[in-house]
């Protein structure tokens, strides 16, 4: 979603900015903007692609300046509504604002500042903020009090970055509920949403918190925090590279990610390879305490994390023998639930910044949960900073808006959870601990071999690809592999796909099977294999054409109307993070076909920071 990255420096600024919003477009986005301050404050805008900001921003230079990706939310896709925005006037701009997140109050503000003779230029709840620092800075005749007294009549979340004519050594930055770092230089300093948009000029970075305000000059930077008391915050060296954020020889993202899996995965398995244990510390230092004191788990996630969330649900009921909830956090967050002070509230999300996980976290410490463990992929972001526990996968930057390998990675975490607490509970005998730590070691090989598979499922996607709708079965664990697999179907490829146990067909969604429908199925050699076996002839009875994974153990043979392919492994409890592999290959594969955005599918974004 939207992005932020400003500069100030005694070099010309424009070529950061501009660098730093390719680097953002990952984020999804569909208009893009600059100002920058010389005699005057000069503001590109653009519609489409930072290609085209940046061919419109030819010749432009300065030493100080802000930039901004747009995804609308507050009116249309328009130059008039991409940001920077300016007050008072856009003919006479003095005050220019980029912003991301949502003002609530920006109708009661526009009515305000419209009364004060202030007029609107676009339909952003961001221009509130624009006039409502020019009005405060015509009183005080300081941006850093001007944004201050702003902030403190703004409802809703933020990030803001603010520059001003009279101020060309001053930039004042602030954030509440949306992220935003300052990247150090040397004689120079940067802010960002994402620390992606800085890395190419600094990896030494800043995150402030919620509540704070910062003023940057060349020199230097003070913060204050929301008690506006200068504070000191922690500096960090980022560890994302730069070598993630590029292509290579790859064609999109997507495929790259897919292609990362094993290494994903045996980087984020590493500690726990060299410790040849589960121990409990890897999820932090009060992790043997919180596990000690829990009885029940809860899992709140969205999408794809969602769905590792519901995998889990099935290791950590069986491995670990807790009871375990999973729930869509947008829906749990708006539900009267009967709250348990015993229970881990586990938080999934790859950006750690996903507005409907932050806001189920906040509702349920709201509720009395104090026990919270982040599963996190971006170190720093704002989930983990909220929760007691953290695991940090090592899947590196994921930049495809369809999630691959933030997912096998989650996966993996997940089932060291599941291992921990069953060892946390004594449930787990030295030979049970030894034969996981066997599995996880040999993951990583059996997905490289999954990647194998990639020809003949290049071959299958032909069959996809001339389709409107698709079915994904499993049964058990797999059932959320199956769903994992629609998903990932209908948002690159816009082939409409939905995912069923595969005994629930003969209770309604079998009518929709005909020769045009093909059918997905997820079946490996597990206790329920013998049933989706009688669910497929359901299917290969009524003319449907099946398309079925199975692994080295499951016994099938093609025939008419049913195709299979087979991984060489038995993987057997881990068999969920092997079997995603050749769903997310054949949704790649389709979506080629199709001819979509692989890496930008239409009306999404990768990180979703609105509700
Ligand atoms: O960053 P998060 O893991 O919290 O994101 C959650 C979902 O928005 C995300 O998984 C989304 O469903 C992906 N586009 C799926 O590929």
């Amino acid at each position: 979603m939207c992005g932020i990255v400003g500069a100030i420096a005694q070099r010309n600024i424009v070529p950061i900015l501009i660098e730093g919003l390719s680097r953002l477009e990952y984020r999804g986005y569909d208009s893009a903007g600059i100002a920058v301050l010389n005699q005057q404050i000069e503001r590109v805008r653009a519609v489409g692609r930072v290609a085209e900001l940046e061919r419109k921003a030819q010749g432009l230079s300065s030493f100080i300046g802000i930039g901004h990706t747009r995804w609308a939310t507050h009116g249309g896709v328009t130059e008039q509504n991409a940001h920077p925005h300016v007050s008072p006037t856009q003919d006479n701009p003095q005050i220019a604002v980029v912003h991301n997140g949502i003002i609530e109050n920006h109708d009661e503000q526009r009515d305000r500042l419209t009364a004060l003779g202030y007029a609107f230029h676009s339909q952003t709840d961001t221009e509130v903020i624009a006039h409502l620092v020019h009005y405060y800075y015509q009183q005080t005749r300081d941006l850093l009090q001007a944004v201050k007294l702003t902030i403190s009549e703004l409802t809703g979340a933020y990030a803001i970055s603010v520059i001003a004519l009279e101020n060309p050594t001053q930039m004042v930055v602030a954030r509440l509920g949306c992220p935003l770092l300052i990247g150090l230089g040397d004689g120079e300093n940067f802010v960002a949403s994402d620390v992606s948009a800085v890395l190419s000029a600094t990896r030494r970075v800043i995150y402030l918190e919620d509540g704070d305000v910062a003023s940057l000059t060349s020199a230097g930077v003070v913060i204050y925090d929301k008690t506006l008391q200068v504070v000191e915050r922690k500096e960090h060296l980022s560890d994302v590279s730069l070598a993630s954020l590029e292509l290579g020889p790859y064609n999109h993202f997507m495929q790259k990610e897919i292609h990362e899996q094993p290494r994903a995965i045996s980087d984020t398995i590493e500690a726990l390879i060299d410790d040849g244990a589960f121990r409990t510390e890897l999820f932090g230092v009060e992790a043997a305490d919180i596990f000690s004191q829990i009885d029940s788990v809860l899992i709140l996630a969205a999408g794809t994390s969602y769905y590792a969330g519901l995998t889990a649900k099935y290791w950590l009921e069986s491995i670990a023998r807790i009871p375990t909830s999973v729930e869509i956090a947008s829906e749990y967050r708006y539900r009267e639930s009967v709250p348990n002070p015993k229970q881990l509230i586990v938080t999934i999300s790859q950006s750690g910044e996903t507005l409907d996980t932050m806001e189920a976290l906040k509702h349920a410490q709201k509720l009395g949960h104090t026990h919270s463990l982040a599963i996190c992929n971006v170190q720093e972001s704002a989930i983990p900073r909220a929760s007691s526990l953290v695991f940090y996968t090592r899947a590196g930057a994921e930049i495809g808006v369809a999630s691959t390998k933030a997912f096998t990675t989650q996966l993996i975490a997940l089932f060291v959870l599941a291992v921990t607490l069953a060892k946390e509970r004594g449930l787990l005998s030295p030979a049970q601990e030894l034969a996981y730590l066997s599995d996880l070691r040999q993951v990583t090989g059996s997905v490289q071999i999954a990647l194998n598979l990639e020809p003949q499922i290049r071959e299958w996607a032909k069959q996809f690809g001339d389709k409107e709708h698709a079915l994904f079965l499993g049964r058990g664990v797999h059932f959320p592999i199956a769903m994992e697999g629609a998903l990932k179907l209908k948002e690159i490829s816009y082939i409409h796909a939905e995912a069923y146990p595969a005994g629930e067909l003969k209770h309604g969604p079998l009518a929709l099977v005909d020769s045009n429908m093909p059918v997905v199925v997820i079946a490996p050699n597990d206790v329920l294999l013998e049933k989706v076996k009688s669910n497929m002839q359901e299917v290969k009875a009524r003319g449907g054409q099946l398309f079925v994974f199975a692994d080295a153990d499951s016994h099938f043979n093609a025939s008419e109307g049913v195709h299979v392919i087979r991984t060489p492994r038995h993987v057997g409890v881990l068999s969920p993070i092997l079997h995603v592999i050749p769903v997310q290959l054949l949704a790649y594969h389709a979506a080629l076909l199709k001819g979509t955005d692989v890496d930008k599918p239409r009306n999404l974004a990768k990180s979703v920071t609105v509700e």
